[in-house]
């Protein structure tokens, strides 16, 4: 029988319970195998005792709607550069650590990993394969869909869903109350979640670092409503958002925004929201559950072909392997002059350059 492993790193994401359930089911159900969930990214396989859950049919029950991962996560589990400690309170020899990841793995019987994580977690799994020898298939996962190898990634269209739902809630109340209402949305260095979210929830600006704002620009769209009998505004803000006039200042990219407006419109009624953990919480849309599902069947299948060192990827609506090597270097944003960005202008959202 064979017998893989399956793990969880970075952040979470919506879906990433509906990977390890497809894994499950058609894994274990319909291939044969024991597979083994590795509890806290490589954590799991560098404590003692071993922590591990083997999935079942019965275990995997409930999955696909659940948000989360039923194995636990972090971001602080690098085995080349282990910390010291790790969330469970385990301690042990801080530095690199990856020949325990092969050792723990022989020890076990597991042939090869499947790897649930975005692009940190995937640069790991290659060189665990590349200097141990560690066979692995990934699956990316990221809410801000800047993986350039897919696509898509499962938990974007959950992350710009919820900014939708915020939006149409701050509408109402900025609408009565004729206020601007700014919205700080995740994302990292690229602006995906706050463009969808924004075109999506109506927002009359949208700021995105590939686009760097001007106070002017923002404020020109704001006063063009106030003309038109429209006293209140939505604007969405990308955390990786910045002014023109500036170099990138990290934090607080909704205040700074507000700032600016207040610098030159001072009788305008602002308040900030930052969405924060709440794009990330919660389960799947139906969209990020099949994807998922797809993206799990998608692993299974590379691993019964032994194809080991690929990332499982959407392209052109087909669920494809692409090297993990190429998979992780490309990094995708936004394209200022691409069709979405279009689309927005055309319907006369601003992204305050302009
Ligand atoms: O990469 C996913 C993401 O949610 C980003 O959008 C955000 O900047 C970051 O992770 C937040 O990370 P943390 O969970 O460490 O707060």
């Amino acid at each position: 029988m064979r017998r893989i492993g399956i793990l969880t790193g970075g952040g979470d994401a919506p879906g990433l319970n509906a990977v390890i359930r497809a894994v499950t089911k058609y894994g274990v159900g319909q291939r044969g195998w024991e597979l083994i969930g590795i509890e806290d990214s490589f954590n799991g396989l560098l404590e003692r005792p071993y922590r591990l859950q083997t999935l079942s049919m019965p275990s995997c029950r409930g999955l696909l709607a659940r948000g989360g991962t039923v194995l636990g996560t972090t971001n602080k589990g690098d085995p080349f550069a282990w910390r010291g400690t790790s969330k469970s309170g385990a301690t042990g020899k801080p530095g690199n650590r990856s020949v325990e990841v092969r050792e723990a793995m022989e020890e076990l019987g597991m042939e090869g990993l499947i790897v649930l994580g975005g692009d940190g977690t995937q640069g790991i799994a290659w060189r665990l394969m590349q200097e141990q020898g560690i066979k692995v298939v990934g699956v990316p996962k990221t809410i801000d869909n800047d993986l350039g190898a897919t696509d898509l990634c499962f938990g974007f269209q959950s992350a710009v869903d919820c900014v939708a739902d915020a939006l149409d809630r701050l509408h109402t109340t900025a609408e009565s109350h004729d206020r601007v209402l700014l919205l700080e949305v995740m994302g990292r260095d690229a602006g995906w979640i706050a463009l969808h979210g924004g075109i999506s929830g109506g927002a009359d600006v949208v700021v995105i670092p590939e686009i760097p704002w001007t106070g002017e620009g923002i404020c020109r769209k704001i006063i063009e409503r106030q003309q038109v009998g429209r006293p209140f505004s939505l604007i969405v803000v990308a955390e990786g958002a910045r002014p023109a006039d500036e170099g990138i200042i990290p934090g607080q990219a909704a205040q700074r925004v507000a700032d600016a407006i207040k610098a030159r419109l001072p009788d305008t009624d602002l308040r900030v929201t930052v969405l924060g953990h709440l794009q990330r919480g919660g389960g799947p849309v139906a969209v990020d559950r099949l994807l998922a599902t797809r993206m799990g069947v998608g692993a299974v299948d590379l691993v019964e072909a032994g194809r080991w060192g690929e990332l499982v990827c959407l392209r052109n609506n087909a669920i494809i392997g692409v090297p993990l090597q190429e998979a992780v270097s490309v990094y995708r944003t936004v394209d200022p002059a691409g069709d979405t960005v279009r689309v927005a202008r055309a319907v006369g959202v601003s992204f305050g350059d302009r």
